[in-house]
């Protein structure tokens, strides 16, 4: 009688080559350590593989040309028992639930289906609608940016992949019912707060978060109820100056004519076009030689049509420690160039109805002012001069000069960054505003020796702070998951990953006795059509569905 327990066994006391059939069983890719333990006994392997079915042949080793009938009938069946197994294994999938839909949560997804051929990766979203900030964040006149969600959206088509819309991680379900569903856990669910200045007046009206701006033309469902007021002032402020400051500065002041073939939202566009704001002034605590923005979106910006340009040139003035700086980082150099060319190219007279942009530098926000024609509503920005002080290599902050001055205005967008918010269970640096992690790892805190909360991992801005462009997402999620393969390697989720997991069927069933009515891709894929076929009429691209109702009938019919 044959008495081999398992695949594992038959390869462990063999090295592991990286093309070893164990080094890929171990990775979870059954076809292809089918393939190279095929490859083994049809080559120079053969006798040693089928030897080492032979030896547990209980009591007698046996070379196989010497083998009987008998024996070679027990190494068929051993053969067939190895098949089983992994067919066995493949209905004993690795389950894989990552939070969140934008660039890091389909990038995870997309490297964890390739790595792994036994994940079965489900994407849940708030949302009924994918792909996160490439559809809520990314500049309606930058279409070209969104092209990346044909490549997600093959990933969610993918045979081991669903995305399932309109659940939300800390309402429909926990994290800790996530995680008893689930091997691996992955949170991707970006930052979708804002930081704040904690100065006076900050909750006055006409005061928003460039978050909330940006999605109000963005035609996000939570965005809709905005309705800043364009028409009761000539001037806004905009507070930072990255390139989400540079985004709003466009959108305020681009010609309208240029936004309407674009997916902007509808409400946002007539918005716009009855828009009075001819000034704004885009004001950085710091100085041109950090400014937070990249050169593409600054020269866009500077190219507007119809704009005038104005910066005073005594800011452009270096000091040792800004060259200092300028010669470490060309994206900062480049900036600078930039704004030093606008200041001598750009004609000073405001023509009539001509829009005009201010760059403000060392310059940092006070307080709010409080109108005395409409109180509760704001009527300017106080703001303190600020100098620069070295505060390490390359690294200069700004400090109060101890001068002051207003900058009148009837709106103000706050673009000072965006900022994550944890869910319950979920450790959290409050601080750093990320999830403490390890390489993707999310540890139970921050203390040393650090702890890691076993199938927890985290990807994106949640992991790294609210920074960096899609393609970032890429390599973050590729360490994620390279971290997940490494601990599924060492034996750090076997435990887990041994046992049966119930992932998509029990998330399912448990969101049903919950009435949590989930969108599938196909019931997304509707969205798309209708918001395509309202768009082909308006010569747009697509006409957002900007509320949950919209959504939610788009499905339904
Ligand atoms: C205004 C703006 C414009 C930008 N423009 C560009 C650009 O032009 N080019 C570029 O390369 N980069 C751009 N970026 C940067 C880029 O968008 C980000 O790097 C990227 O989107 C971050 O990816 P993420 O997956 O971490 O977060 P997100 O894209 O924010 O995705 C997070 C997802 O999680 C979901 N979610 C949130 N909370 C929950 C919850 N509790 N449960 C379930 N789901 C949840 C959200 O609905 C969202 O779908 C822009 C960023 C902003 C803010
Ligand atoms: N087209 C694109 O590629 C694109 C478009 C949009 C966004 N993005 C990316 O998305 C990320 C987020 O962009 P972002 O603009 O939100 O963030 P950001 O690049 O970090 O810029 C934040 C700005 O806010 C300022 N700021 C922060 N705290 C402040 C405070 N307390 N008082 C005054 N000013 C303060 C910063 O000044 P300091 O420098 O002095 O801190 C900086 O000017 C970035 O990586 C960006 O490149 C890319």
């Amino acid at each position: 009688m044959l008495c081999c327990t398992s695949w594992e066994y038959i390869y462990s006391s063999s090295t592991t080559p990286h093309n070893s059939p164990q080094n890929a069983f171990v990775k979870g890719n059954y076809k292809k350590a089918k393939a190279l333990h095929g490859r083994h006994q049809s080559k120079s392997n053969l006798r040693s593989c089928e030897q080492s079915l032979i030896v547990h042949i209980p009591g007698e080793a046996l070379h196989l040309q010497r083998a009987n009938k008998m024996q070679k009938l027990a190494i068929f069946r051993a053969r067939l028992w190895l098949y089983r197994s992994f067919s066995s294994l493949s209905s004993n999938p690795l389950r894989v639930c990552v939070v969140g839909s934008g660039p890091a949560g389909f990038y995870t997804a997309e490297k964890m289906l390739k790595a792994h051929q036994q994940a079965q990766v489900d994407i849940i979203d708030r949302l009924p609608t994918p792909f996160g900030l490439v559809s809520s964040g990314v500049a309606p006149d930058h279409p070209e940016t969104k092209i990346v969600i044909n490549q997600f959206s093959r990933v969610a088509q993918h045979e081991r992949c669903s995305f399932l819309g309109n659940v939300t991680l800390g309402s429909s379900i926990s994290l800790s019912e996530l995680r008893e569903l689930y091997h691996v856990v992955v949170l991707a669910y970006g930052a979708e707060s804002d930081r704040s200045l904690g100065i006076p007046g900050e909750n006055l009206k006409g005061i928003h978060s460039a978050r909330e701006f940006v999605w109000w033309y963005n035609g996000h469902p939570d965005g809709q109820n905005l309705d800043p007021d364009l028409k009761n002032t000539d001037t806004a402020v905009i507070l930072g100056q990255g390139n989400v400051a540079l985004d709003v500065a466009r959108i305020l002041l681009r010609p309208t004519a240029e936004l309407a073939t674009t997916d902007i939202a509808s409400h946002a566009l007539a918005a716009l076009e009855e828009s009075s704001i001819r000034v704004v002034y885009l004001v950085g605590r710091r100085g041109p030689a950090q400014a937070a923005c990249t050169a593409k979106e600054l020269r866009e910006v500077l190219g507007i049509r119809n704009l005038d340009i104005s910066i005073q040139e005594s800011d452009l003035l270096l000091t040792p420690a800004d060259e200092e700086e300028l010669k470490s980082n060309r994206i900062h150099r480049r900036v600078y160039e930039l704004l030093s060319k606008a200041v001598t190219s750009n004609p000073k007279d405001a023509g009539l109805n001509k829009r005009k942009l201010h760059f403000v530098f060392f310059r940092k926000p006070v307080s709010f002012l409080d109108s005395k024609d409409r109180p509760g509503h704001v009527s300017g920005v106080h703001f303190e001069k600020t100098v620069l002080e070295v505060v390490g290599p390359g690294k200069q902050i700004a400090i109060g000069a101890g001068e002051f001055e207003d900058i009148k205005c009837g709106m103000v967008l706050k673009s000072i960054g965006y900022k994550s918010v944890p869910v319950d269970g979920l450790p959290f640096d409050h601080q750093k505003g990320i999830v403490p992690n390890d390489r993707g790892r999310v540890l139970c805190d921050t203390s040393e020796p650090s702890v890691v909360e076993k199938g927890l991992y985290v990807c994106g801005w949640l992991k790294r702070g609210p920074s960096g462009i899609i393609a970032t997402n890429l390599h973050c999620a590729e360490e994620t998951v390279s971290s997940i393969l490494e601990d599924l390697d060492q034996g750090e989720l076997i435990s887990s990953s041994a046992l049966p997991k119930p992932g998509k069927d029990g998330l399912l069933q448990l969101l049903h006795d919950r009435n949590v009515r989930i969108v599938s891709f196909s019931d997304w894929e509707k969205i798309d059509s209708e918001e395509k076929r309202l768009g082909s009429s308006k010569n747009k691209p697509r006409e957002k569905l900007a509320t949950w109702e919209k959504l939610h009938k788009a499905i339904s019919e």
